[in-house]
């Protein structure tokens, strides 16, 4: 339960039907009861109103269909409810996505970042929280950690968006005043995290027999965190972190990928014939490690849910939710992946 210092009324969450966001929104209505939280979402490819079926009847959830980056459209929101506070989720988040094509990364993650952040200064919001990624520090080598204090180095154009994002904040911060949190998080897992992220990928390509196709020699190394944990967090900085401060927020389990894939595998009783090595990623990123010991000591947040528990659960939860994810990737996913993998 998080300690409040600050009282609101009225929240906006951008990017809610996407997986972090959806996961966050259950949270903090479960957390915060009589908080009126308005999800404003574009529903894009990544967006799905499926994922909040068991909360869109709560009388204090309210859905919107709309773009952050669409400025007439904000401003009537904020108009009508005069948030309290922004949260913003709403982002182009693959970074594969982003190497095709990086348009739609500017329009949203720059463009409509800037937006939100011109509008909640216009209508005076208490606190306006980026999530943003530990992708924007780039690519460790084999020892040290990302800290707050880490130089910028984005390497992907996602990065480089969300990068460019986390500047906006900070500019709007200095020069006007306008209160802003920014969280960084390393790699998230868990339910509703669409099929096209490594996990939920590997996961739905064995329970399918398809091939798991791992990019370059299977070592690059991620900080994987259970969403509950990293959604715990954001709630915690965006009540108590102090404002016009960086949060960096990880998850403790550095995993090779190809050792993550192994363990899907194994879990799913699965026949290791079905990895397979592909072309890597241009920029690839080659290890992500946190260091989370400022929002440890100064929010009391650590990550709470062990990695053995967090991926025995989503493994568990694609396979329950089987019907969720096959029909996203029997639709548009398809022509991605096509682009993507040639068809294979
Ligand atoms: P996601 O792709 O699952 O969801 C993004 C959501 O944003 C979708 O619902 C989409 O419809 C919506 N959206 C996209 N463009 C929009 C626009 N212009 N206006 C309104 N809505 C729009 O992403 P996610 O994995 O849930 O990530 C959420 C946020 O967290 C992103 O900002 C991402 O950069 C950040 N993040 C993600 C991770 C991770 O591991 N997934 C880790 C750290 C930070
Ligand atoms: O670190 C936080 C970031 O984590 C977030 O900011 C991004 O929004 C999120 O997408 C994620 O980015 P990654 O690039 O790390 O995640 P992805 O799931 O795309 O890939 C994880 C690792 O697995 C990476 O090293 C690339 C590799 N990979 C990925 C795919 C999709 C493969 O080997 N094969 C694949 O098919």
């Amino acid at each position: 339960m998080t300690l409040t210092n600050t009282n609101f009324k009225t929240v906006l969450i951008t990017g809610g039907a996407g997986f972090i966001g959806n996961n966050f929104i259950r949270l903090f209505l479960e957390r915060h009861k009589g908080v009126e939280v308005v999800n404003l979402d574009k529903l894009t490819y990544a967006g799905n109103l499926e994922s909040l079926r068991d909360i869109e009847s709560n009388p204090s959830y309210h859905f919107y269909k709309g773009d952050i980056a669409d400025d007439a459209f904000v401003r009537r929101l904020f108009n009508e409810w005069h948030f309290d506070a922004v949260v913003n989720f709403a982002a182009e988040s693959h970074v594969d996505r982003s190497i095709l094509g990086p348009s739609a990364f500017i329009d949203t993650n720059v463009r409509g970042t800037m937006t939100l952040l011109e509008v909640a200064r216009e209508f005076g919001v208490g606190r306006f929280l980026q999530v943003s990624t530990d992708e924007v520090y780039g690519s460790l080598g084999a020892t040290g950690k990302f800290t707050e204090l880490t130089h910028i180095a984005p390497n992907s154009p996602y990065s480089a968006s969300k990068a460019s994002s986390d500047f906006l904040v900070r500019a709007w911060w200095k020069t006007f005043d306008l209160p802003t949190l920014t969280t960084r998080c390393s790699n998230n897992y868990g339910p509703y995290q669409f099929p096209e992220k490594f996990i939920p990928l590997m996961i739905a390509n064995a329970m399918q027999d398809k091939n798991l196709p791992i990019y370059g020699d299977g070592m690059n190394v991620r900080d994987w965190i259970y969403v509950d944990d990293h959604c715990d967090a954001i709630d915690a900085v965006l009540y108590n972190g102090k404002i016009g401060e960086i949060y960096n927020i990880g998850g403790g389990n550095e995993i090779p990928n190809i050792e993550m894939a192994k363990l899907i595998l194994s879990k799913l009783g699965k026949p290791e014939t079905l990895l397979e090595y592909v072309k890597d990623r241009p920029g690839h990123d080659r290890r992500y490690a946190m260091d989370s010991s400022k929002i440890e000591k100064e929010l009391g947040w650590k990550p709470a849910k062990a990695f053995s528990e967090g991926i025995e659960l989503t493994v568990k939860w694609y396979l329950d939710n089987e019907k969720w994810w096959k029909r996203i990737i029997s639709g548009e996913y398809q022509d991605y992946y096509k682009l993507q993998y040639g068809g294979r």
